[in-house]
Order: C-alpha cells, then structure tokens, then sequence
C-alpha cells in the first residue's frame, strides 16, 4: 500500500520549556491515518496535518466502544539520535486487541515503517531532558454509521505523537495505592488482556473513590474471588516478597505490559526468582506490616517505573518500608532508562532507531 505526505502549512509552536512537559497534554504537528473498509482491505494511508476528524454521530465507536490503541515511546539519546523501545511487540500486541475487539488486523511492518516515517518528519519534537520523551499513541476505532451490535465493516487507524514528561506530577515519587474491594476491572473471559477503551472507561469510578480517599491509583483484585491482586489501570504491579518477585500471571484479565515483560528480563539477568502466581491481597498487607513484602513497584510504558509506598485496603492503610523507593526499583529504573537513552549496550536488541 502507498503511503502519501499531505503538505503542512503552518507549524505549532514548540514548548520551550521542557520541565513543563505534562504527560499527554501537546499534540504534534502531523499524524498517520489510513481508513478500512470490508470490500477494499486498509487504503488511503496518510501522514496529515494534526486535527479533528469527521464522524458520523451514528459511528459504532461511540455507541459500542469497538476502540483500540497502544503507547510507546521515542527517545533522544545524547548524540541527538532517536531510539524506539521495542516498537515491534506493542504492534503485534495491537493486532491481538484488534482481534479480540472484532476488529482488522494492521500489516505489522507497514504499520512500524509509518510510525518511523511519522517520527522522522516531527522529529523535532522528541524532548531532549531527562526523563522527557515522544509518546506515541497508535488508535482504532469503527466509523461505520450503524446502530445494530455487530462488528463494524469501516475503520479508522490513527498515530498521534505527544511530547511527554512525568506521567505522575511527582515524578519518580512514590504512588499511593487504593485496593479496590467492591469495584472491578477485569474478569475471566472479558476484554481485560485487550488495550481497549472501555477497560479505562469503567476503572474511573474506583480511580475517583481512590482520589476522594487521597490515593493516587487503584490496584484491582481479581473479579471472581475479590482475593487476589492483579494490575493497576495504567501499570502491572510487581513485587520483591521474601526475596523473590512475584507478579500476577497473564491468564486473560492482566494486560500483558511490555514493561512488565522487559523488567521480568532485567530481573531474570540479575539471578531473581520469579513467580507469576496469584499472590493475595492479604500477603500484600501483612507482608508489608511484616517486612516480607520489601519493594513494590508498577511498570508502564508511560509511568516506565512507579514505586510504591503505600497501600490502603477496607479499613487498614500501611506504609511499605519507610515509604521510600525502594533500592531494586531504583536500580531496575536506571537499567531500563539507560537501555532506552542509549546509555547502556543494548544487549537484548529491545532498541530501534530511527
Ligand atoms: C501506557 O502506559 O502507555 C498506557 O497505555 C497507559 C495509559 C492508559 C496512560
């Protein structure tokens, strides 16, 4: 398939400033768009002028959520050049929630070629700070104008690229988690390993009793005995129990975090036991009353690493350790940020550049 440049005519201005870099507030100038439909396959790919789209009030997106979408990041390393972080896996993973949500696949290397294609033309706008990056937000949604529940028969796929900082205010600060007991996310046989809309959509409710309760995010247990934990809406939780790691297992409800899987690597490099095992919500609290529990930490292509420090359940609130990062986080963000801004040998070949 061709892939057409549409001109642009005027440019935006660019935040000089970057350590006011919010997370996902500034769009770039320009964004990749192709269009599906039954009869002729993907057609019409694009890289256009950043703006608003034209939807049919009818389209099935907005009625019966049929979305998809993913998140990367581009990096700028210290000679200038710019570094993808393992685009590849976040593009098959797009095809498995595209098949899960009834929707088209997406020809993996043309998708990645116009991805790089994009970030070359509004490479300008990968950050240069610490801790700054590109995030790239590959979407899907059915246009088609129709009211009955099926799968749509035309689809739009789009790129946006946003200049980020922290996705957190404070930083590499540690999070407060609320433990939901009554809310929740996934359950088995539902659309949880999937990056779909409508999973963020019906976490908010928990997410604003957490807020309400001074808590910055809500770890989810699992829908069917309330027992064990699972993920966090915009993270996989691991932690550092007696030694070992322990993080919930992929069996349908947890997404399976690029994050998640490149960490478990470094982890496995550094001679760590891992467990994917259901681990309770009661060893979570006990465990960080009674110093097993040592570390606890989120993963996330936009949080990267999000320590711990405390964790409220019902009516009992504790503190992990002192409430500090912990020292394996700490480690374990470096090693991960050093691979990305090309500090470090890439030695697992996650790096594409550009
Ligand atoms: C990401 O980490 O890229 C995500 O997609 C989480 C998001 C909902 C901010």
């Amino acid at each position: 398939m061709k892939r057409d440049i549409l001109p642009l005519s005027t440019p935006k201005a660019k935040i000089d400033d970057e350590s006011k870099l919010a997370f996902g507030t500034e769009f770039t100038d320009r964004m990749f768009v192709m269009e599906f439909d039954r009869k002729k396959g993907w057609h019409s790919a694009r890289i256009q002028p950043y703006g608003p789209f034209s939807l049919d009030p009818a389209a099935t997106v907005l009625h019966y959520s049929q979305e998809i979408f993913e998140g990367l990041k581009a990096f700028r390393r210290s000679d200038g050049s710019i570094a993808l972080f393992r685009p590849q896996d976040n593009i098959s993973r797009f095809n498995r929630s595209a098949t899960r949500m009834c929707m088209p696949e997406v020809d993996e290397k043309f998708f990645l070629d116009s991805l790089l294609e994009l970030i070359r033309l509004e490479s300008d706008w990968v950050p240069k700070s610490e801790g700054t990056s590109l995030y790239i937000r590959p979407t899907m949604i059915a246009t088609e104008a129709f009211l009955g529940v099926r799968p749509a028969d035309q689809y739009l796929c789009y790129i946006i690229l946003s200049p980020v900082g922290a996705y957190y205010k404070g930083g590499i600060a540690p999070v407060k988690i609320w433990i939901s007991d009554h809310y929740v996310r996934a359950a088995h046989g539902g659309t949880g390993e999937a990056k779909t809309g409508g999973n963020y959509a019906a976490s908010l409710m928990a997410a604003k009793e957490a807020a309400e309760n001074g808590y910055d995010q809500v770890l989810w247990l699992d829908a069917r005995e309330k027992k064990y934990v699972e993920e966090v809406g915009s993270m996989n939780m691991i932690f550092l129990y007696d030694d070992k790691i322990v993080t919930s297992p992929l069996k349908g409800t947890v997404l399976d975090g690029i994050t998640r899987r490149s960490v478990l690597h470094l982890l496995k490099d550094m001679g760590y036991k891992i467990e994917e095992r259901a681990l309770s919500v009661d060893e979570v609290m006990e465990g960080a009353g009674n110093g097993r529990l040592k570390e606890a930490f989120g993963t996330g292509t936009a949080v990267v690493i999000s320590p711990v420090g405390s964790f409220c359940y019902k009516d009992k609130c504790v503190q992990l350790g002192n409430g500090e990062p912990g020292e394996l986080t700490m480690k374990l963000y470096k090693e991960l940020t050093d691979i990305q801004y090309g500090r470090q040998t890439d030695k697992h070949d996650w790096v594409v550049e550009l």
